[in-house]
């Protein structure tokens, strides 16, 4: 089927209480894996490239990978740019086929932020392109947060109000204790906020930072509202985990597809692990 919105997948999960998982998509094998996961849960998944993945594999590589994913399969899928932090970056991928877009103005001001924001809007409302934001910083996992420092850094409900009626954005993510990257101990989710902001805020939230995230957490967050869900660092661990693994035991091996086939394997593994816990499984 043609490419679907992330607005419409996150629409029926709020329906149906569950999260699509918003995978990271950085090559052909990962596309490959979330595709061929998404199947096996018969689940719906969003494709995801950051502007790394885009400098890395070129736009029109990402594009055309994921439109033939979508195009050969009868899961839906979207195709979603990552921390767009430049306008021009989010209208060529918009231009290219995109059909969502995150705009992430987090390090501005939360006027700059809106202004911004409302500018991606005024161009994707009239051509149906879904439009997810952030406020609050969600910082990786080098960050120390100190708990007086959580105010300063996390998404402040009454803001998150404030935001969301001044620009009319789609989803929001949210900054509530998740960081990008491998953890270095447990996380701790700020569910007390989490709650606030969905009470203030009736759009679909957004969690990135998700991998390495307890399941125990991860079901909380999708009870309280949380939508789409980000994985990456758990498919690079993954895929680069079976890599090694193959590459110590043949230590001769020099066919790349002997190499990256497990690799895949592997990746699809742990998406379709996500997908169960997300609850998505069976909602294509
Ligand atoms: O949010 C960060 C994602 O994991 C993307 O990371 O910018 O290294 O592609 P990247
Ligand atoms: P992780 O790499 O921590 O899973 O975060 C992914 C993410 O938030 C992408 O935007
Ligand atoms: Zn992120």
């Amino acid at each position: 089927m043609a490419l679907v919105t992330v607005n419409e997948l996150l629409l029926k999960a709020e329906e149906g209480g569950y999260a699509v998982g918003a995978f990271n998509a950085n090559n052909m094998e990962i596309v490959q894996a979330i595709l061929e996961a998404a199947e096996r849960e018969n689940a719906p998944v969003i494709m995801q490239a950051s502007q790394g993945a885009i400098a890395y594999a070129g736009l029109d590589f990402i594009t055309g990978m994921v439109r033939m994913a979508a195009s050969s399969s009868t899961v839906p899928i979207a195709l979603h740019l990552d921390h767009g932090t430049d306008f021009d970056q989010v209208v060529r991928c918009i231009r290219s086929g995109f059909t969502s877009v995150m705009y992430d103005g987090s390090q501005l001001s939360l006027e700059e932020n809106i202004a911004i924001t409302r500018k991606v809007l005024d161009i994707t409302r009239p051509i149906g392109v879904s439009v997810e934001a952030e406020l609050g910083k969600i910082g990786g996992t080098e960050d120390d947060v100190h708990v007086s420092e959580k105010d300063a850094m996390y998404t402040d409900p009454e803001e998150a109000r404030y935001f969301v009626e001044q620009t009319g954005v789609e989803s929001l993510a949210v900054a509530i204790g998740t960081a990008h990257g491998q953890y270095k101990g447990e996380p701790k989710l700020d569910f007390e906020r989490l709650a606030k902001i969905k009470a203030l805020v009736k759009i679909p939230i957004v969690l990135h930072g998700s991998s390495g995230v307890p399941e125990a957490s991860i079901r909380r967050a999708i009870e309280l509202g949380v939508r789409k869900i980000n994985i990456d660092t758990n498919i690079r661990e993954a895929l680069v985990g079976e890599m090694r693994r193959v590459m110590k035991e043949k230590t001769d091996e020099i066919d790349p597809r002997k190499i990256l086939g497990p690799a895949r394997e592997a990746a699809t593994n742990i998406i379709a692990e996500k997908i169960r816990l997300f609850g998505s499984s069976g909602k294509a």
